[in-house]
């Protein structure tokens, strides 16, 4: 397998928390120049910080993916500081699950704002840099309920059975401009993600299932590495994997 990691510049969104910013820290580690999107911009300066005094690339700008300006600002930052954009990991998130009796209707619209448009947003502001570069790799995160529909779940999932839909069909467009595409499905990942669940017994059965499960963020860096890493001719689309103890 080629490196080919050193030197890429790639843009994470929700870089702040979780998934993102353990990507962040394996892709700074193994020489990518890395811009940092998330809303709390205090978390993102701290880690951009740390990664530049650790000797590698890293700026942070502060990014709400609800608004298409900022996700374009972000990027198009990523391509002034550094010269290009080689990759986006469209990451922001959150899974605040509930029966959909409960008709937590502003929950609905957020999942639908950050987990999908968010992602588009995301596509948008990328892909007039890597038609022009005639290269690039985008990658998409969906989730196992994005394979598997469970009681509480049916508006996330819906999210994230989209996020595959947009990726497979990104992945048939792309092709003329030489650009990858990967969405990675993980299951139970211990980062703060449980904490966007608002209701309480919903809360407490999943904080259950993270706590008896859950395997750690550098899982999922590992596998954007793995994806990252091949070369160029070779495109990983899907990635889906889980702890092993997870059964769902
Ligand atoms: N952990 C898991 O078990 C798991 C499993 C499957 C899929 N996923 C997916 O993995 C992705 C990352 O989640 P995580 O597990 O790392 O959870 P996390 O620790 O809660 O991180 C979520 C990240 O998304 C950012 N975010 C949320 N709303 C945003 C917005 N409007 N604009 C910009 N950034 C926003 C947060 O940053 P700010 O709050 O600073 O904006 C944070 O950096 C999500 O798409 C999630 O659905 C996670």
């Amino acid at each position: 397998m080629s490196d080919n990691i050193k030197g890429k510049v790639v843009v994470i969104t929700g870089a702040s928390s979780g998934l993102g910013e353990a990507t962040a820290r394996l892709l700074s580690l193994q020489g990518a120049s890395v811009a940092l999107g998330a809303r709390r911009v205090d978390c993102l300066k701290s880690l951009a910080d740390e990664l530049t005094r650790s000797g590698g690339k890293a700026l942070a700008v502060t990014t709400d993916v609800t608004r298409c300006d900022l996700v374009k600002k972000l990027v198009d930052t990523a391509v002034q500081t550094f010269g290009r954009v080689d990759v986006i990991i469209n990451n922001a998130g959150l899974m605040p699950q509930s029966p959909l009796d409960r008709l937590k209707i502003a929950e609905w619209d957020r999942m639908i704002d950050v987990n999908i448009k968010g992602v588009l947003y995301g596509i948008a502001a990328v892909l007039p840099h890597m038609k022009q570069q005639k290269s690039g790799h985008i990658i998409n995160v969906s989730s196992v309920a994005g394979h598997k529909v469970g009681p509480g779940s049916a508006v996330y999932s819906a999210t994230k059975h989209a996020v595959r839909a947009l990726s497979e069909g990104l992945r048939q467009e792309v092709k003329p401009y030489n650009i990858r595409t990967t969405v990675i499905s993980p299951g139970a990942v211990a980062t703060e993600l449980p904490n966007t669940v608002s209701e309480p017994d919903v809360a407490e059965r999943i904080q259950k299932l993270y706590k008896d499960v859950a395997i750690p963020a550098d899982s999922f860096a590992r596998a954007v590495v793995f994806a990252m890493s091949q070369p160029e001719n070779v495109d990983i689309n899907e990635i889906l994997f889980r702890p092993t103890r997870q059964e769902y």
